[in-house]
């Protein structure tokens, strides 16, 4: 008898631990900015300058290719795949670069950067921007390249590249400030970072000087409004201010409209979103690969007056952005008010090797404030 209740004791502590155990919540992962970052294979994830597009229940993350010793495009844009943001399935190159003609926009050896992609919802689409410079013209290019693609996991179809809105002036533009542009002589401003040099830049010397070809777009990001409406944001006129354009309905050319941001505030790396109604953008200076103070700036709408707010990180190496610069901001799928800033610690020696940092946003009377964490689990948000 005794045997017996020993027997059927041990079953039901047996059968408590195994309901305790199954309803107990997964245990998250922690997510340590710097270190590395293994996808399921163990193979450090390789989607740097990345974003990230949530789809019916799935991250997935894109994001450049680096290699060992150089940050030149070998391989193309990578994607992974993930349904809790911690633990990711390498999904390939989904738009890889063109191997065999050296004289293709996306050759091997060009440098494609800071890929994104969003989704469409009228055409069922997936639509890939990106910074683009051809094979062997250095950054000379500053080109915007697109690609579509029926699955967010490819293969995404090459369509164009080049620079953006020819013969296009900013739409919220004076026919005063137009007219100013006849006035503006590129001679006279040879010298950079003097006053007048500044006043030029502000008045738009570049915006004239690139009118004909299209305005240069570097560094860049791609946001979707509540309604709809898709914004390209890319550091142009030699990097010195942000542009941001509209977008045509199927996302892949712009219409003709956009604002400036910063004019000779020399902003790279930008990422926005959108909380409350109001528009956050986080960006850097120019500094190479080098880190440098992130700045932040907003506004009531996508296209101004966006104010500069002071620099959102705390912690060590606030002042240099941890170590990192902005590529993204990832709201989290399912929670209120729940961002992730996304930046990149570059290691131009050895690319391959450059490591993430993923962030949450916090909000001190609405405004953001990024705290570093050694290590962080998700639930954070829910506290
Ligand atoms: C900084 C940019 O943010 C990067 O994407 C890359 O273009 C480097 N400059 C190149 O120096």
């Amino acid at each position: 008898m005794k045997k017996h209740c020993i027997y059927l004791c041990s079953l039901l502590a047996g059968a408590l631990w195994l309901t305790a155990a199954c309803s107990a919540p997964a245990e998250l992962k922690p997510i340590c900015s710097g270190e590395i970052w293994p996808d399921a294979d163990g193979t450090h994830i390789n989607a740097h300058g990345g974003g990230v597009l949530y789809h019916e229940g799935t991250y997935y993350w894109y994001g450049e290719h680096k290699s060992d010793s150089t940050s030149k495009a070998l391989v193309g844009v990578m994607c992974y795949s993930s349904k809790n943001l911690t633990d990711w399935q390498n999904e390939g190159a989904v738009l890889p670069v063109v191997e065999n003609d050296t004289t293709h926009d996306i050759a091997k050896g060009c440098v494609l950067e800071r890929p994104k992609v969003i989704y469409n919802k009228q055409t069922r689409k997936f639509v890939m921007w990106f910074h683009l410079e051809l094979r062997g013209k250095g950054y000379s290019a500053a080109r915007a390249g697109v690609a579509v693609a029926d699955q967010p996991t490819g293969p995404f179809r090459f369509l164009r590249s080049s620079r953006v809105n020819a013969g296009q002036l900013p739409a919220d533009w004076s026919a005063e400030q137009r007219a100013a542009l006849d006035t503006l002589n590129a001679d006279h401003y040879k010298k950079w970072w003097t006053p007048e040099w500044h006043d030029a830049i502000d008045k738009g010397l570049l915006v004239k000087r690139d009118l004909e070809g299209g305005q240069m777009a570097r560094d860049m990001q791609l946001f979707v409004d509540d309604n709809g409406k898709a914004y390209h944001i890319y550091s142009s006129e030699e990097n010195l201010t942000l542009q941001i354009a509209e977008l045509n309905d199927d996302y892949t050319a712009h219409t003709g409209r956009y604002v400036r941001v910063a004019p000779a505030g020399h902003n790279e790396a930008p990422a926005l979103f959108k909380k409350d109604g109001v528009y956050w953008m986080i960006t850097s200076g120019c500094t190479g690969w080098a880190p440098n103070e992130a700045r932040m700036f907003s506004a009531p709408s996508i296209e101004g007056p966006w104010t500069q707010h002071p620099n959102p990180c705390r912690g060590p190496k606030q002042e240099i952005t941890f170590g990192g610069q902005s590529t993204y901001v990832l709201p989290v799928a399912g929670k209120e008010n729940a961002f992730i800033f996304m930046a990149d610690i570059w290691r131009p020696e050895h690319p391959i090797d450059a490591r993430y940092i993923w962030l949450p946003i916090e909000f001190e009377e609405g405004v953001p404030v990024i705290n570093w964490r050694d290590s962080w689990t998700l639930d954070w948000f829910d506290k």
